[in-house]
């Protein structure tokens, strides 16, 4: 699958945090999502300042960069995104998150990611207002609104975000641009459907995945079938 097509491909997009995977196995482990018919792979980066968690840098991402075709994205959950962003589009990101409560000047922010070649998207936490993206949506190609407060995996899913995602598509419908809107902590299989039917179209799992009995590719399988169920189709 090419980029151009992970990023506009028919219908609900699967994509797995690989947070809950096996560090010390990490290349065998995005095999294993890559065989299991996931639509890209979202690194999840934490600095252990804007969120209360450590994670890993552009670095590891790049030593991963060979061992799949799927394309990579990075949800740089950082203060001060600017100075970091550009390296993440070298190791082999063609998506980069950055939050709108990291950086004092967002607009120029997403534009760093977009100058370093790279496509720009933007995530809100559960607290920031759809509106703080309004002025934005014209730079990105992608909206993360979060589900959860973030930093962990396996938190339960905040059902009142659901109106948010409502709004979020109303803009960026209104917008007349092909954006996706991706839904990220405690997506799972009877989370799932409340997010699509909401409006989101890319479902970000990590532990519904990895905690399957049937396996990760039963996990990719069913939440994108229940997706679907629920009028979730591309941006
Ligand atoms: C929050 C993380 C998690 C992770 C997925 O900072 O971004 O949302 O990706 O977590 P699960 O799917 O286990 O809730």
């Amino acid at each position: 699958m090419t980029v151009t097509d992970a990023f506009a491909a028919p219908g609900p997009r699967i994509v797995p945090s690989v947070l809950p995977a096996d560090f010390s196995r990490f290349g065998e482990a995005c095999v294993e999502l890559a065989k299991a018919g996931v639509d890209r792979l979202q690194f999840d980066v934490m600095d252990g300042r804007f969120v209360p968690n450590l994670t890993f840098g552009s670095d590891v991402i790049a030593s991963l960069r060979s061992w799949v075709d799927l394309p990579f994205e990075a949800h740089l959950m950082i203060e001060e995104p600017d100075l970091l962003a550009p390296g993440f589009v070298k190791a082999g990101c063609e998506l980069v998150i950055i939050h709108a409560e990291a950086t004092r000047h967002l607009h120029r922010s997403l534009c760093v990611i977009r100058d370093a070649g790279g496509k720009a998207a933007v995530a809100i936490n559960p607290a920031t207002p759809v509106e703080s993206v309004s002025n934005v949506i014209d730079l990105v190609d992608l909206v993360l609104v979060m589900t959860v407060n973030p930093g962990f995996g396996g938190q339960t899913y905040l059902t009142s975000m659901e109106p948010k995602i409502a709004q979020m598509r109303k803009l960026i419908d209104a917008s007349g641009r092909s954006i996706d809107l991706e839904v990220d902590g405690g997506i799972g299989p009877s989370t799932i459907a409340g997010a699509a039917a909401a409006g989101a179209n890319v479902f970000i799992a990590g532990s519904a995945l990895f905690r399957d009995p049937l396996g990760l590719e039963h996990a990719v399988s069913d939440l994108r079938q229940r997706a679907r169920a629920a009028g979730s189709e591309t941006a």
